[in-house]
């Protein structure tokens, strides 16, 4: 997704702008750039297609000031218009004074070009970006400044984060969001920023405070304001101590992020469990304090909504959530229930899954199930994201930033928040009974240390597997009950890190269809737990995958001697109650994945067409 930064302060701007856009590459771009002032008010614009390096060599070609104090930079993930020099952002009005970057989509950019043509505004890109800054130039010159910017987009649909540099107002930046992307300021030492997310503040400062829809802020080195973008109402914010360390979003010695947060697994469940579940097993959540307890004891459905890997979490939090409380469960992908008319009330919780907080099919989603009265709770990564905002109460994953676009650490963290959900509703509802409950929770404080033992056996025994499969192009993965959806996980992984197909299936399904595909050329790796109530059932589709010269991988229990027996190759995982095995059992799936990218040479944490939040429709 498009990536924003602002600044203004006594720091050189331009080393601030890249550093800034250097920490959100991770969002996925395809060109990026940068306007700033110098100390003369002169404005000086640059932005190339390609990676952010081109801009830098932009920069150093031209005579680009040094002492420049405020500026704005952009990188962007293209919806309208190729990736060129031209459809980069920032965008300049006629007169060259004004400079708009922007997230999000303008829907009436149409017929607004149309009028601001017939007014005599020359465009120059393909973009829907560049009207806004033409209809800010255009009301500009009938209402002061910043009133403009209000009158400008009252005439916008759409949605939008914006930032905008203009050189006749040289001591300000203003900040608008109308559900775009989230902005978030920091408040540095005699400066301010403004950027799309957390990561590229880190190591400037640790204050922040989030825009929510329809605000408008004005920024200055040492002061702001923020309003009510229509209104000119004033608005206080409440300032957020973001703990993350500037190192915790770099690399830390691995040769790519994806590495370090698979790696950096335990830790993340350990720091999301800290707190909320003590040693004898019992759960204390107080995030749910912000719901009605009659409600929390009564409500008769969960509804879990999310996209991609967040949405494979959530299918695993059926079979916790059935199991222990005994309530249906339903799950929907966001981008479907959204436009479905769905039917959820008063009497269910919806409960929406995003390790951003910032995918804009469940930000919509979770908006319509409030519409219909519907209790909702989010489990998200990002402190004060949109969908945070929006839910009526939030358990956070403390797995800390998550920047390779495959989600890993986010996804583990994702199950351990929903056994926490889930053990502490139990406890609220008094189902099961409390000694089984209990130790369920005393199990769950345990897998921080089974999955730090996995990974560092895993670490030997994969390579020589990827090797082997990773000129295959097509994978089959298999799995059953609650290890379902951590084929569909396995497989996820797999395409989008390393574009080779892979589907994951539950595998009674594989007779009904895909036993078709099977031959010598399309492995079938297989999820085959011997403690699983499933095992005797996956043992039987091995064979039968066996009997058509399919190739087959099975993620085995330690010492499984049958299980050797019937498959090609085998990853051994601790054996593990069935109920926790996911957070285990995907730990092989993504070290596989990540081997064979590898060997691929592929760009592993900015996987091509991929970005890691996504923000448009
Ligand atoms: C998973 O590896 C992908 N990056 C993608 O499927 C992702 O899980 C999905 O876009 C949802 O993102 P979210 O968790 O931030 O909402």
């Amino acid at each position: 997704m498009c990536g924003i930064v602002g600044y203004i302060g006594e720091k050189p701007a331009t080393a601030v702008l890249l550093d800034g856009l250097q920490k959100l590459e991770y969002r996925g771009y395809d060109s990026s750039g940068i306007a700033v002032l110098d100390h003369s008010h002169h404005l000086h614009i640059s932005k190339r297609s390609g990676k952010i390096q081109n801009l830098v060599k932009s920069i150093h070609q031209f005579h680009w000031p040094q002492s420049c104090y405020i500026g704005i930079g952009h990188t962007r993930w293209a919806t309208h218009g190729q990736p060129t020099d031209e459809n980069a952002h920032p965008h300049l009005d006629c007169s060259g004074t004004i400079a708009v970057v922007h997230n999000g989509i303008i829907e009436n950019y149409h017929e607004l070009k149309q009028h601001l043509q017939k007014q005599g505004h020359i465009f120059k890109s393909q973009t829907d970006t560049e009207v806004l800054v033409h209809l800010l130039e255009a009301e500009a010159r009938h209402n002061a400044w910043p009133q403009a910017v209000g009158e400008a987009l009252k005439k916008v649909r759409g949605t939008y984060s914006l930032v905008i540099l203009n050189q006749k107002d040289p001591h300000h930046l203003i900040g608008v969001r109308k559900g775009g992307g989230g902005l978030v300021i920091g408040m540095g030492k005699q400066a301010m920023f403004i950027a799309s997310d957390v990561s590229a503040l880190l190591g400037h400062t640790h204050q922040v405070f989030y825009l929510d829809d329809g605000e408008m802020i004005i920024l200055e080195k040492q002061a702001y304001q923020v309003m009510d973008w229509e209104t000119q109402k004033l608005r206080l914010k409440q300032l957020l101590t973001i703990e993350w360390t500037p190192q915790q979003a770099e690399k830390g010695g691995y040769a790519h992020f994806m590495l370090k947060e698979i790696m950096e697994q335990s830790k993340a469940m350990e720091d999301t469990l800290r707190g909320r579940i003590d040693a004898a097993g019992n759960t204390q959540l107080v995030e749910l304090s912000k719901i009605n307890l009659k409600f929390l004891k009564t409500f008769h459905r969960i509804v879990i909504l999310a996209c991609g890997t967040s949405y494979y979490a959530g299918l695993v939090g059926k079979f916790i959530f059935e199991d222990i409380l005994k309530i249906p469960v339903e799950i929907d992908y966001a981008s479907e229930f959204r436009y479905r008319d769905p039917v959820v009330d008063a009497h269910d919780l919806v409960l929406a899954i995003s390790q951003s907080g910032e995918t804009v099919d469940t930000l919509v989603a979770i908006r319509e199930a409030k519409s219909k009265k519907s209790k909702t709770m989010a489990i998200c990564n990002v402190l004060g994201s949109s969908i945070t905002r929006e839910a009526d109460a939030v358990l956070l994953t403390r797995a800390g930033p998550e920047i390779g676009v495959a989600s890993t650490k986010a996804f583990t963290t994702q199950v351990a928040a929903i056994w926490l959900l889930a053990l502490e509703l139990a406890r609220l509802r008094r189902t099961p009974t409390v000694s089984r409950r209990l130790q369920m929770g005393r199990h769950l404080l345990k897998m921080p240390i089974y999955i730090e033992q996995t990974l560092q056996a895993l670490r030997k025994t994969i390579k020589p597997l990827a090797q082997r499969f990773s000129r295959y192009d097509h994978f089959l993965y298999l799995g059953r009950g609650i290890n379902y959806p951590i084929a569909l996980e396995g497989a996820l992984k797999l395409k989008e890190i390393s574009y080779i197909h892979a589907e994951g299936y539950p595998a009674g399904e594989m007779k009904h269809g895909p036993i078709a595909l099977i031959d010598s050329q399309f492995p079938v790796v297989v999820l085959a737990l011997k403690s699983s109530r499933y095992y005797e059932k996956i043992i039987s589709n091995i064979e039968q995958v066996r009997a058509r010269s399919g190739p087959v991988i099975g993620i085995l229990e330690k010492n499984d001697s049958l299980g050797q027996q019937k498959v090609n190759f085998f990853i051994e995982i601790p054996t593990i109650e069935e109920s926790f095995s996911p957070m285990i059992s995907i730990l092989p799936l993504q070290l596989l994945a990540y081997e064979i990218a590898v060997i691929l040479g592929r760009e592993i944490d900015q996987p091509r067409n991929l970005a890691k939040s996504v923000t448009v429709e």
